[in-house]
């Protein structure tokens, strides 16, 4: 079988060819074990979290597979409409709710009464509820709840209180959310606790990462030396999306769908990097304006000589330190000091406490904007970058 280079290296949906299996640190078992033997227990709800892109979604689709998952997004049910009919409607289920509430309110007399209505009501939505989760059974379906915090709070406390009971009735459920967000409705519920299977999914190391660069050239008939393939995992930092999307522009670069066997060396390596930054070009808005700092109200800023002659503030600076090799998603205010110092060649160079003044500022531009602002985070004396898609950008994309 001639496999052709997007086929085997899919950045942005499930990798059927370059899927790789990973082991939690927490259980010497794999993900995907662990999320069947999850799904396998009656009456418990499965709660996954992980930092973005990290796969979440791929492996609820290796696990369950495309047919019987029937994923829904956070954002997809609102505060008026009920939960279950929401779900009924997008899988298809007619539900007899109108003929339900005439029938009840003809046959008691009640129609004029508020506990008539209330009672037709209640009666509908138990009905509803009964139905969606009966058909999932028959079909052995499971209900997916994907980017769960992009529920609002009300309706998070609401969907945890139907779940409860639903998983009772042999409901299967994967609730996925993201770190830091608001998913308290799950882990935090007191009704839940006792019932919820935790599944935290950790950041890729590069082993993992230069695992689908292997497998995929592979696949492609073409031996990547190991130098070439740690370099590609380095880049990517702890994102197999940026490996897949690497991966693919060089496969591009050299042709390899129409040239048999072309040779693969570190020098294209470069080229392939500023390629995959092109699909991230987002991030430069994001790199502009926190490389401009809060607004200087007129006053002149200090500057600094960098080794390439050209002046630079602090701002700048130290974007560029963040950004110099080799690449780190964590970096202790010592280590951007270092890199500080071996970037200006003025004699006078920025102290601790100009450093940590300077990430203070930039960390309250990042809060106070769009949550795609929100790229690194600084705490206990480190950065911790959040969003590596974004230090691939500063390291390999075009800043002016
Ligand atoms: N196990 C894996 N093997 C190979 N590639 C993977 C794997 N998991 C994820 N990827 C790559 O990363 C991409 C992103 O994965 P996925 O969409 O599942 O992440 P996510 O955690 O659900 O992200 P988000 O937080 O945005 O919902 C996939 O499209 C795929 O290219
Ligand atoms: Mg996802």
């Amino acid at each position: 079988m001639n496999l052709k280079s997007n086929e085997v290296f899919i950045p942005g949906a499930f990798p059927k060819y370059t899927y790789i299996s990973r082991q939690s640190s927490e259980f010497d078992i794999s993900y995907e074990v662990r999320l069947t033997q999850s799904l396998h227990t009656v009456g418990f709800l499965t709660s996954i979290i992980g930092p973005s892109k990290t796969g979440k979604t791929v492996l609820c689709e290796k696990v369950i597979g495309t047919e019987k998952m029937k994923s829904f997004s956070g954002s997809d049910f609102k505060e008026t409409e009920d939960f279950w009919v929401t779900i009924a409607r997008r899988v298809g289920l007619p539900l007899e709710s109108e003929q339900t509430e005439q029938k009840t309110m003809q046959g008691q007399g009640l129609s004029g009464t508020r506990e008539g209505r209330a009672s037709a009501v209640t009666e509908k939505y138990h009905s509803n509820k009964d139905k969606v989760i009966q058909y999932f059974i028959e079909n052995d379906w499971v209900l997916v709840l994907d980017d769960f915090h992009y529920a609002s709070p009300n309706m998070q406390m609401e969907i945890a209180y139907q779940l409860k009971d639903a998983i009772r009735k042999y409901f299967k459920t994967v609730v996925i959310s993201l770190p830091h967000r608001s998913d308290d409705a799950i882990r935090k519920n007191s009704d839940l606790s006792g019932r919820l299977n935790l599944i935290n999914i950790e950041p890729w190391n590069t082993k993992e990462l230069r695992e689908i660069a292997v497998t995929g050239f592979d696949k492609l008939g073409l031996h990547i030396d190991s130098s070439i393939a740690n370099d590609m995992a380095q880049e990517s930092l702890s994102s197999p999306q940026l490996m897949q999307s690497i991966c693919l522009n060089l496969c591009f670069l050299l042709d390899i769908d129409n040239i048999d066997k072309p040779k693969l060396d570190s020098s294209m390596l470069k080229k392939a990097y500023e390629m995959t930054s092109l699909n991230l070009l987002s991030y430069k808005e994001v790199a502009r304006k926190l490389k401009s700092g809060p607004n200087p109200r007129g006053q002149k800023r200090k500057t600094y000589t960098i080794n390439s002659g050209n002046q630079v503030d602090m701002y700048e600076l130290l974007l560029k330190a963040i950004s110099v090799d080799p690449p780190k998603v964590s970096l202790s205010i010592d280590e951007i000091k270092r890199r500080m110092d071996a970037m200006v060649s003025d004699a006078d160079k920025p102290d601790r406490k100009k450093i940590k003044t300077t990430i203070d500022q930039v960390q309250s531009i990042m809060q106070t904007s769009e949550p795609m602002y929100q790229v690194f985070e600084y705490k206990d004396d480190k950065v911790y970058i959040l969003e590596p898609l974004f230090l691939f950008y500063l390291r390999w994309g075009r800043l002016d």
